[in-house]
């Protein structure tokens, strides 16, 4: 039986762009998205859209991360966060704007937007197909499709009023792109505090680099100029588990066994949360 369009697919079908000839609009047509050339992306049962087709993507969390990322968050440790990324967005967006969350993951950070903006959709685009199961359900005005974010998105000019950038890889030229002149880039990466207790603790979770900064500022300065930035910082209690699931969310320390994090003596119990968060107007 073809899946049906899901509700928040409707909405934002005018946003997207074919993926294959760019200019072309997708239109549902049994259980997929087609192009006028042709052109057809299937509809998971889950409720995304596949239209990232042929070769595969480089990077992407699979299940086990996927799982750990969630259980961690709903442990409400990177509330702060979601609550600083969903005001800033708030602020920047029209009520009935639209929101693309480039590396959405399982759309945590999405559905808070949604739910301060009552009026506005959204679109969460990820490689990972684990990850947007869970970001197809986040939301009832959030859809979800599968997409690189290195290659040119596969939606409109200047179709969106915000962009989320959280914890995820970018692509400045495709943000300015999709973001309406007046519209806001928001951008959270790590500080070189962040979970220092514990990645001191785990080789293989990579440190926080200090030129990271300095290069994310000069690969968005061509495009972007930053409005506003809020430091995020504070400390979590973490019970072992979910220490387990934050070294597990790490693409580098993934497969780090509970054995390696117990060798040299209890995990720490306390950790700090430090982020970044910051609002860019395009240039
Ligand atoms: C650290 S997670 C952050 C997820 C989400 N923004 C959050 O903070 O909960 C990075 C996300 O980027 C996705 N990702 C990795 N490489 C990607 C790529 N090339 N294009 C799109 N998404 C990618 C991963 O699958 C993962 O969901
Ligand atoms: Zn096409």
């Amino acid at each position: 039986m073809p899946v049906l369009l899901p509700p928040a697919l409707e909405l934002s079908l005018d946003l997207l762009r074919c993926p294959t000839c760019r200019t072309r609009r997708l239109r549902p047509d049994r259980g997929a998205l087609r192009c006028p050339a042709g052109h057809s992306f299937d509809i998971a049962r889950h409720g995304y859209a596949g239209l990232l087709t042929g070769t595969r993507a480089t990077s992407g969390d699979d299940a086990a991360m996927v799982q750990a990322r969630d259980r961690f968050l709903s442990t409400g440790g990177y509330a702060p966060i979601r609550r600083a990324v969903a005001d800033l967005a708030a602020d920047s967006a029209p009520e009935r704007g639209t929101v693309v969350d480039v590396g959405c993951g399982t759309g945590y950070y999405l559905s808070a937007v949604l739910d301060q903006l009552p009026g506005a959709r959204g679109l969460g685009l990820d490689t990972s197909v684990r990850a947007l199961r869970a970001a197809a359900r986040a939301h009832e005005r959030a859809a979800a499709a599968t997409w690189d974010v290195f290659r040119p998105f596969p939606l409109a000019d200047e179709a969106a009023d915000v962009v989320l950038d959280v914890f995820a890889p970018r692509n400045p030229a495709e943000f300015h792109r999709v973001l309406r002149p007046a519209g806001r880039l928001i951008v959270v990466r790590p500080t070189g505090r962040h979970l220092a207790e514990l990645r001191s603790r785990v080789p293989a979770m990579v440190t926080v680099d200090p030129a990271k900064e300095q290069r994310l500022h000069r690969a968005l300065d061509p495009c972007f100029e930053a409005v506003v930035t809020e430091q995020v910082q504070y400390p979590i209690d973490l019970a072992e588990p979910d220490a387990l699931d934050l070294v597990g969310m790490t693409p580098s320390a993934r497969h780090v066994s509970h054995a390696d994090l117990n060798e040299d003596g209890p995990l720490p119990e306390r950790v700090t949360v430090s982020v970044l968060v910051t609002a860019y107007q395009p240039r």
